[in-house]
């Protein structure tokens, strides 16, 4: 797979989906349309200028793929420097940087046949389950999904109408559950906060855990943690319980340590970072007390490195450990499978060796 790299792409429609989110459509120019093939669950890293000041945000692909186009869908985050900017300034024409897509919140199409896979959203975390339930069910025709998708109030629901058109596209096999918060539905169950006591209902009389084969999860941290819990002391294994962060639910700020000015003294204890990106190798030093990031340190040399949240969520700055050894201070981005060949995410890795070898081109 190609190391994912940014390009100016233009915005072909930014589509209202509720009073604080939108759907935003970027054309993809026919050279670039290889760089742009994505699975459905992948997401992109976005890189604007805000009020003088160099952002980077990501945000997953809401549709299932289509040449020529990607779409995403964000959400006003109340006092968020980015969302509030695209949601309200973003107009058809312009264009922005997008890096190609990447991310392991996916299921390989030979998982899909005959299972079924459950989805369990709340808010802007509907965005990615779109694309996996779209997808899924347009490509294995004996699949079933069931999204149970968490709003506040109906005015909230992100995508509703396209929800229900799915819904009437495939009636059989697909199961839709709208739970609001703060309004009442028919069904008790659907009405109110899904803690751990609703949950556990939902699993006993909804979704019998073990008539499913994998769980995909994605809110906020502590809904996603909560159901990850409660699944597992249903008895269902950690392999078929998929989730995504957004965020870690703490404070945005500081951002990890990217553009942390550090200076290497003379005659100070330093570790040497050597890293390979595009096929080119490079090296920087790091100050062993200054307990510098690897991405950090990198960016010192080479502007191109590429990173997006710098919070241990979103992947970007994925990179193998070829040699020496690191601490991580976060992970909320790597599989397991991936932690044990060898991956580190190079935003939250501190050298622990005197010389650390990464390579981002695997
Ligand atoms: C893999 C991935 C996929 C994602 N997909 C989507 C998606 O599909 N749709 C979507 O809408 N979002 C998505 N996100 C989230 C998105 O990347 C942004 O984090 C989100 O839009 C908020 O960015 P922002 O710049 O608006 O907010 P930020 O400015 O980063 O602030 C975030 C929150 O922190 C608060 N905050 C800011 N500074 C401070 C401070 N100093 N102290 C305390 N609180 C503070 C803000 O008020 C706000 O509520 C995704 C994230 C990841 C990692
Ligand atoms: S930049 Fe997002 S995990 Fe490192």
């Amino acid at each position: 797979m190609a190391r994912a790299r940014f390009h100016s792409l233009a915005v072909a429609e930014v589509r209202p989906l509720t009073s604080a989110s939108v759907e935003v459509t970027f054309a993809v120019p026919e050279e670039l349309h290889g760089d742009y093939d994505y699975l459905p669950g992948q997401h992109v890293a976005l890189r604007a200028h805000v009020a003088g000041k160099e952002l980077r945000r990501s945000y997953s692909l809401c549709r299932p793929p289509v040449p020529g186009r990607i779409s995403i869908a964000i959400k006003r985050d109340l006092g968020g420097a980015f969302s509030t900017w695209a949601t309200s300034e973003l107009r058809a024409g312009d264009r922005i940087d997008v890096m190609s897509p990447q991310g392991t919140f996916t299921l390989p199409a030979e998982r899909t046949a005959g299972r079924h896979i459950v989805g369990i959203a709340a808010g802007s975390g509907i965005t990615p389950l779109m694309a996996l339930a779209g997808g899924i069910l347009a490509g294995s025709p004996s699949s079933r999904f069931t999204l149970v998708y968490t709003n506040r109030t109906a005015i909230d629901v992100m995508f509703l109408e396209e929800l229900a058109d799915l819904k009437d596209r495939y009636p059989a096999r697909l199961a839709l559950h709208h739970v609001l918060s703060r309004e009442q539905r028919s069904a008790p169950l659907l009405s109110g906060r899904i803690d751990e006591d609703r949950l556990r209902r939902m699993l006993d009389t909804l979704i019998p855990p073990d008539s499913v084969d994998e769980w995909f999860l994605c809110g906020p941290f502590e809904l996603v943690q909560l159901c990850r819990d409660v699944l597992e002391e249903f008895g269902v294994e950690r392999s078929r319980i998929h989730f995504e962060l957004f965020t870690t639910g703490e404070p945005t700020e500081p951002r990890g340590d990217i553009g942390r000015p550090v200076v290497v003294h003379k005659g100070e204890r330093t570790a040497q970072i050597d890293f390979t990106l595009d096929g080119l190798s490079s090296t920087v030093t790091t100050p062993v007390d200054a307990n510098e990031s690897v991405l950090n340190a990198a960016l010192r040399v080479r502007p191109d490195v590429p990173f997006a949240c710098t919070g241990g969520v979103c992947g970007t700055c994925r990179a193998r450990l070829v040699s020496g050894d690191v601490r991580m201070t976060e992970n909320y981005a790597l599989e397991p499978e991936e932690l044990e060949r060898g991956y580190v995410l190079t935003c939250q890795s501190h050298p622990l060796t005197d010389r650390v070898v990464v390579d981002y081109d695997v």
